[in-house]
């Protein structure tokens, strides 16, 4: 839905206009003063203003002067029957996006509302492309067989359409970018931009400022008003990436912009309302952070409306093969335009290896492997892989942390865990962990393990 602000004393183009919008998405508010407008654009962010004034003189031009600089997300378009040149050069200086010469019907204003409107997305969009890879977003794009990959789909296909908050959650290069871009464009506020805010980029206030914005002289260095990207976000989504490396202060103002969808700019007093959907992605262990204090309890769950966890590449193992063949399709025909197969022996290297950066490592290294290889068989020689002992899911399964572990309290810990996937029978415990019913009873016993206990 897209918001038009129609400032007019009489507010003579409030009916053609409501009526030629029809079953458009666009709601028309009607302001009759200055005051009025300024203090509607105070409770909502708009698209659009325009400015209907008999002359365009010294006080509408004051006007967009003091308008913009409290809304400079909002495109401001002076509709009049007196213009001249010189007051069309002014309004346009000031930051006016387009002049109505009236008499002009009220299609044709509508016609330059969603004209203005469309140039302002593509704008978003062409910032959004120059500032990271320019990947397409698409469900097809998306590849992967294995069950926790088919849980994902079926998340997909539910949360796309909705306005939720969603959580993404994985290793380096699983896919978390990826899959928050797809959800933003099979959502409908596909049409509007997908804005991309790296948590850990940035210094604590940058951040802030990015995030939010800042009024001229805000701080050191503020030498002028900055939209900040949850404005530009407005009607679309906002992807905060890594968003464990947050502070304290940001995590308690992202609370409230998911709170109430408001936010002021650094150095300001005027609370900005924003429509703006949130995705956010961590490669940390965000309960793990709360523990130690480092993370909001509450921001978790307001994030945590819906959470998507992508599995490491070893654990679904089966979707190697098929990554493999979409990257090689890729490669191939963009380097060296023909079509390559991958011989067995290399697929079974591949299919080996634990990959440790993921999806985005498996894509490199089928990258290379295509510049290396001369013919359109790509073999073991043609692939490299800084470690290539295979790690076997068991020596995987279980990892010793940094500061060391008890274990005796591993011992436990896997006793319990076996009693409770058998429901409690001990005799099936003992088998899980290969040791005879016997012996798991004085294990329970020395452990002082109870049911009512855990
Ligand atoms: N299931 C998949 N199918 C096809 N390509 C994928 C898939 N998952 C990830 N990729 C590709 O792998 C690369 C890395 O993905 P992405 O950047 O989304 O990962 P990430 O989880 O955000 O990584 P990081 O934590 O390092 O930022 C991208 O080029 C992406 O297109
Ligand atoms: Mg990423």
């Amino acid at each position: 839905m897209k918001h038009i602000l129609l400032i007019s004393r009489e507010g003579a183009l409030k009916d053609p206009l409501t009526q030629a919008m029809g079953q458009d998405k666009l709601k028309l508010d009607w302001a009759q003063s200055f005051q009025v407008a300024f203090s509607l654009a105070t409770k909502l962010q708009y698209d659009v203003a325009l400015l209907e004034v008999n002359k365009f003189d010294a006080s509408a031009a004051e006007f967009i002067d003091k308008f913009l600089g409290h809304n400079p997300q909002t495109m401001l378009i002076p509709v009049s029957p007196n213009a001249a040149v010189e007051h069309v050069t002014e309004a346009m200086r000031r930051g006016a996006v387009d002049f109505v010469h009236q008499p002009t019907g009220a299609a044709e204003i509508l016609e330059r509302i969603w004209k203005c409107i469309e140039n302002r997305r593509l704008k978003n969009e062409v910032d959004f492309l120059r500032h990271t890879q320019p990947v397409i977003y698409r469900f097809d794009d998306i590849v992967g067989v294995s069950p926790p990959m088919k849980r994902v789909f079926s998340i997909l296909g539910k949360v796309a359409p909705t306005d939720a908050t969603v959580l993404i959650m994985g290793e380096t290069g699983t896919g978390k970018e990826l899959i928050a871009g797809a959800i933003h464009f099979n959502s409908p506020r596909a049409r509007n931009s997908f804005i991309k805010v790296n948590c850990a980029a940035l210094p604590e206030n940058l951040l802030e400022s990015e995030l939010f914005g800042h009024e001229k002289g805000a701080f050191t260095g503020a030498h002028r008003q900055r939209v900040g990207r949850f404005e530009q976000a407005n009607g679309g989504s906002i992807f905060l990436d890594e968003i464990g490396d947050m502070g304290a202060s940001t995590q308690a103002k992202i609370l409230r912009v998911l709170q109430e969808q408001q936010f002021e700019r650094l150095g300001g007093t005027q609370t900005i309302n924003v429509d703006v959907r949130v995705m956010a992605a961590t490669n940390k262990d965000l309960p793990e952070l709360i523990n130690t204090g480092q993370f909001r309890e509450d921001l978790f769950y307001r994030l945590n409306v819906v959470t998507i966890e992508l599995a490491p590449l070893r654990e679904r193992v089966e979707d190697i093969e098929p990554l493999v063949k979409f990257f090689l399709r890729k490669y191939a025909f963009q380097i060296c335009n023909r079509a390559m197969e991958m011989t067995g022996p290399a697929m079974k290297m591949l299919q080996d290896y634990h990959w440790p950066g993921n999806i985005r490592q498996l894509q490199n290294v089928i990258e290379r492997a295509v510049i290396m290889c001369e013919s359109d068989k790509i073999s073991p020689e043609h692939i490299a892989l800084f470690d290539r002992r295979p790690l076997k899911k068991r020596e995987s399964a279980l990892e010793i942390p940094d500061g060391g572990i008890k274990l005796m309290e591993v011992e436990r810990l896997l006793i319990v865990q076996a009693l409770e996937r058998t429901g409690w029978v001990q005799k099936n415990a003992a088998k899980l962990l290969g040791i005879s019913p016997r012996v798991i009873n004085y294990k329970i016993q020395k452990h002082k393990i109870k049911r009512e206990s855990i």
